[in-house]
């Protein structure tokens, strides 16, 4: 079968960074499976459908009309990159996440991500629910201090203004939540190895999983 690495672990570890510098270095193809939770919850904001309406935000998850188009994401033919990663869509992914006809009507749509001649995934549940024959499953940390910084970073870089103990906060809620729920708690799988990048720099992180991967 088509190996998969699959990268999982909480908010603002760097997981997504990493995983795409994996699947270019070994030319694979690379989902970020969060960004599906993202659009979802866009769509449903624009739709005005209540974030908690299991049905009917699952039936948008079933036909979300997105596209991916050389680095942008596109939902309904308008870019949505940006608004996919502003706060009230990060909150939003983790309330649609928790709801499970929403986690099965986007299933088969990330596993068709799986082609030749290999894919990275990144997210909370790659290895334990969507691709469970991973050749590689690796949990990806980082302590919530550190991950608050390097959130704030990011976003200092693009311009934008952040608070760091309001953006703790805000990850620290959301890995509660993703903890918590019942499908798909976000936690290690037994045949993950463990990454804990709070002392390592991404090109290190990098390393270490296509190390495992060649082992
Ligand atoms: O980039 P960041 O880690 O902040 O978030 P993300 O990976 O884009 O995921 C956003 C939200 O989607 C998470 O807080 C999870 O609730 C949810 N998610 C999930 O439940 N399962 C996945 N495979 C990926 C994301």
């Amino acid at each position: 079968p088509t190996p998969v690495i699959a990268i999982d672990g909480p908010s603002a570890s760097g997981k997504g960074t990493v995983a795409a510098l994996v699947a270019q270095a070994l030319g694979f193809h690379y989902l970020d499976s969060g960004s599906l939770y993202r659009l979802t919850a866009l769509a449903a904001l624009r739709a005005g459908i209540a974030l908690d309406d299991e049905a009917r935000v699952a039936a948008l998850a079933a036909s979300l009309p997105a596209a991916f188009v050389g680095g942008e994401i596109l939902l309904g033919g308008e870019p949505a990159t940006e608004a996919i990663r502003r706060e009230e869509c990060s909150a939003g992914a983790s309330r649609v996440a928790a709801l499970p006809a929403v986690r099965a009507a986007l299933l088969e749509r990330q596993r068709a991500y799986r082609q030749a001649p290999g894919l990275v995934a990144d997210g909370r549940d790659m290895g334990s629910v969507v691709f469970p024959d991973a050749a590689l499953k690796v949990f990806l940390t980082a302590t919530a201090e550190e991950r608050a910084n390097r959130r704030h970073k990011q976003l200092i870089e693009k311009g934008m203004s952040a608070n760091i103990s309001t953006l703790l906060q805000d990850l620290q809620e959301r890995d509660a939540r993703d903890a918590a729920r019942s499908v798909a708690p976000l936690q290690k799988c037994a045949d993950a190895e463990l990454l804990d990048t709070t002392q390592m720099s991404i090109e290190q992180a990098v390393q270490a999983v296509l190390t495992w991967y060649r082992a």
